[in-house]
């Protein structure tokens, strides 16, 4: 297939770089490698360096970077400026995707849709089966990433004729459309709930056990091939292909983690449908994901605590540390204390555990009921929650290839991980956040070192990398600097905890929040997802937003340096508007123990004080709570999405571009916090801030319909398709009941608002998969 290799525009940015590159490549000459007509990216299977830095030690300070990651097929160098030429969307409520002018819109596929001969097209009507939604793309897209599948049919990230896109479905959030007229509980049709409890929460009665199916089964990862023209370009998918998967919460997984303590960690994996504790069931709640430089896909298992009920009169557990860690990860730690016809709810879950009237085949109800029933644990599934909040492995080119939770990354509200930029001969290092409020970042760095002989090495590459290496934590220092603390039980920090007495490393591992709680890890404000920018290694992470009640004046830090009210008043106060913070490892290398970092953005409505709009954001670029955070191979853009109820009365959830610029860039501010009770214990709060983004470093690029959180991306490797997930569009559908029909809040993508045609049959909104490209053919963004 043809693939272009456009010129770099602005070389003196990236001289430097390329330079080594060439060097790394045994090519003298950057300027004919770059000038040849092949191109650098069909020059590379995967680029990325020899050791550089000297004694297999990587990349160097001087040159910050090391070498491409994952998804590169070429080489971005650092935007400018004058990298972005497309028109600011301004804000807007509109029940559309709106793009700016010059670009086009069209939907992959969406909720529902089929993934084989077998299934019946989607009616949009709730009439499936439970079981059929195995056979579906499921719901809630999220992480996204394209893999290109060569001759011997091994994924990789060169450009081929062949490619699948492996998609995470995260949430049954939505699951009212999915029924006729919504979901049912105690005989009563008609409800909508959330698995988050609260006034809309799950009451606590039977359910229909093919509602249920449903449910477990829109959850998960999904895997379709996609069809291409003779020129690579994306032109849909195939609804037939044999390597369309769907892995959902039911399918077959292994436990993998460190050698020395996979007993210890089986032991906590014993159920009684694995009295070995050796097999574990399906993934859940996939919220970011992970590409990994060998072509394989981490789905990262997020807000998997919450599925998981102890009946009214249920027991519960008595060991203290099984409480102590159930508390701590928001697990059901009591029984229901009574149910209820009506709302709100007394706990969490769905009611996964409660239909009688389908066989309980495998445990596949009675498993999220994690009550202490039994005489032991071979006799429950207390430990039913231990075999989840881990990166799940999938082989994207291999459907019959069995999913592995890599246990030795840590056990929390997995968001994303993101892999260092590759280094031959060194370790790597995985980037993750966990989100939850007031919550920590993690890094994992393998004891493999790199070998691009491992690209398409599947899942037995996975076990290379992914089993050995060392789990760190991470503290932000008020000055700017930062250390890993490295989770391992011969710390005293945690080997003598007073709250939870680990026993050895695999509850370090299984209980990993307890674990950094020990060693004074830097609470957060809700880590999303992270990304690592190509043209220099460093590495951000999106801090979505924290509530009064965990970042007040006197839990500041100058990582996380705002407490403020809203000023509409609609998100309270603390950090409604959350902010991006990035950082820099010391020597640019993935095993190094400290970093520099500093913030690159705060979120703020345009209108806002000065002192809430710290990032002086305008109406081209103002938003709220960053949440999906991705870079361009192709361009090197910094691409931001938004997840956002702070000011949806002025602009649905967003996609924007940024120019990255260098940690450090920006000079000192001051953070004066404008909240008076409680006292502050200092009036204002030094921070390091990136610089202020202006249109030409900041600009709104996508709006998304109404009530639609905008999720995963990712291109081809040419960089002129972009896949944007479109989450949950119309999630705010207020009126149900018995009636016949919904109260819409928005009709997306049947409605055909903004996007080529008009997309399915009904009424209902739909996840979906936009595709976006360039009327002039060109890069996206650029
Ligand atoms: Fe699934 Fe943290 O968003
Ligand atoms: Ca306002
Ligand atoms: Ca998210
Ligand atoms: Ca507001």
């Amino acid at each position: 297939m043809s693939h272009d290799f456009d010129p770099i525009t602005n070389e003196s940015n990236n001289e430097h770089f390329q330079d080594v590159l060439a060097r790394a490549l045994g090519n003298p000459s950057r300027r004919s490698m770059l000038k040849g007509s092949a191109g650098l990216a069909t020059m590379l299977a995967f680029p990325m360096l020899q050791g550089c830095g000297g004694g297999g030690g990587g990349g160097t300070a001087s040159t910050g970077v090391a070498g491409t990651a994952a998804g590169a097929s070429s080489l971005p160098a650092l935007p400018t400026d004058s990298t972005m030429k497309f028109t600011a969307v301004q804000n807007n409520i509109l029940d559309q995707i709106t793009v700016p002018p010059g670009y086009n819109v069209q939907v992959l596929h969406a909720t529902g849709d089929t993934l084989n001969a077998s299934a019946a097209a989607y009616t949009n009507m709730g009439t499936e089966t439970g079981e059929s939604w195995a056979q579906r793309v499921g719901d809630h897209h999220d992480g996204m990433e394209l893999f290109y599948i060569d001759a011997n049919g091994k994924s990789q990230y060169k450009p081929t004729s062949k490619a699948v896109l492996a998609m995470n479905h995260e949430s049954s959030a939505d699951a009212h459309f999915l029924n006729p007229t919504g979901q049912t509980s105690g005989g009563v049709t008609g409800k909508r709930w959330s698995q988050f409890g609260g006034t809309s929460g799950y009451d606590g009665l039977e359910r229909p056990g093919n509602e249920v199916l449903k449910e477990i089964n829109l959850h998960g990862i999904s895997v379709v091939e996609l069809t291409m023209d003779a020129n690579g370009k994306p032109t849909g998918y195939n609804p037939t292909s044999a390597l369309n998967r769907r892995v959902t919460p039911q399918t077959p997984a292994e436990v993998h983690g460190p050698a020395a303590h996979l007993s210890d960690l089986r032991d906590l994996m014993v159920t009684r449908f694995s009295p070995t504790g050796a097999t574990v069931r399906g993934t859940l709640n996939n919220c970011g994901h992970g590409p990994t430089p060998w072509g394989t896909y981490l789905g990262c298992e997020e807000n998997w605590a919450v599925y998981f009920n102890i009946p009214v009169g249920g027991t519960a557990p008595t060991d203290a540390k099984m409480i102590t860690s159930r508390t701590r990860y928001t697990v059901a730690a009591a029984p229901f204390l009574a149910r209820s016809t009506t709302m709100p709810a007394v706990n969490y879950g769905q009611g996964w555990y409660t239909p009688t009237d389908l066989p309980d085949t495998d445990f596949r109800f009675s498993r999220w009921n994690v009550a202490a029933s039994g005489a032991s644990a071979r006799e429950d599934f207390r430990n039913e929650p231990n075999t989840f909040g881990y990166n799940v492995e999938i082989d994207p080119a291999n459907p019959a290839s069995v999913p592995a939770k890599r246990m030795a990354m840590g056990r929390f509200a997995h968001e994303a991980a993101v892999c260092s930029l590759p280094v031959v001969g060194s370790p790597l290092a995985f980037y993750m956040g966990d989100d939850n409020r007031n919550d920590y970042m993690y890094k994992f760095v393998t004891a493999a070192n790199w070998s691009a002989a491992d690209i398409g090495g599947g899942m037995a590459a996975g076990n290379k990398y992914l089993n050995e290496g060392k789990l760190y934590a991470a503290k932000f220092n008020d000055d700017g600097t930062g250390q890993w603390l490295e989770l391992n039980i011969s710390n005293s920090a945690i080997k003598n905890y007073s709250k939870f007495a680990f026993a050895n490393q695999a509850e370090v591992l299984v209980h990993t929040r307890l674990a950094a709680d020990a060693m004074g890890a830097t609470p957060m404000d809700r880590p999303e997802w992270g990304a690592v920018n190509p043209a220099n290694g460093e590495v951000y992470f999106t801090m979505t937003n924290n509530s009064v009640a965990n970042r007040t004046p006197l839990s500041t830090n100058a990582a996380n340096p705002r407490a403020y009210a809203d000023p509409d008043g609609r998100m309270g106060t603390g950090n409604p508007n959350g902010h991006i913070i990035r950082f820099k490892e010391a020597g640019g290398l993935s095993t190094a123990t400290t970093f520099t970092w500093d913030i690159f953005v705060f979120g703020a409505e345009d209108d806002s004080a000065a002192n809430v709009n710290i990032s002086k954001l305008t109406r081209s670029n103002s938003f709220s709570a960053p949440d999906g955070l991705w870079f361009s191979y192709s361009t090197g853009i910094c691409w931001i999405q938004t997840d956002d109820g702070a000011f949806t009365d002025e602009a649905n959830c967003m996609l924007l571009a940024a120019v990255p610029g260098k940690v450090g860039d920006g000079g000192q501010f001051v953070v004066a916090n404008t909240m008076t009770t409680p006292t502050p214990s200092t009036a204002a709060q030094r921070t390091f801030v990136g610089g202020i983004l202006g249109e030409s470093r900041l600009r709104r690029f996508l709006v998304a319909p109404k009530g639609a959180e905008v999720t995963g991306l990712t291109e081809t490797a040419d960089g002129k398709t972009l896949f944007v997930n479109i989450q949950h569009p119309g999630e705010n559908t207020a009126a149900l009941g018995t009636s016949s029909d919904f109260t819409y809040e928005s009709q997306w993508p049947s409605n055909g608002g903004g996007v080529s045609a008009k997309y399915g049959s009904g009424k209902r909104p739909r996840s979906a998969t936009l595709m976006i490209t360039k009327a002039d053919g060109g890069k996206i963004g650029m």
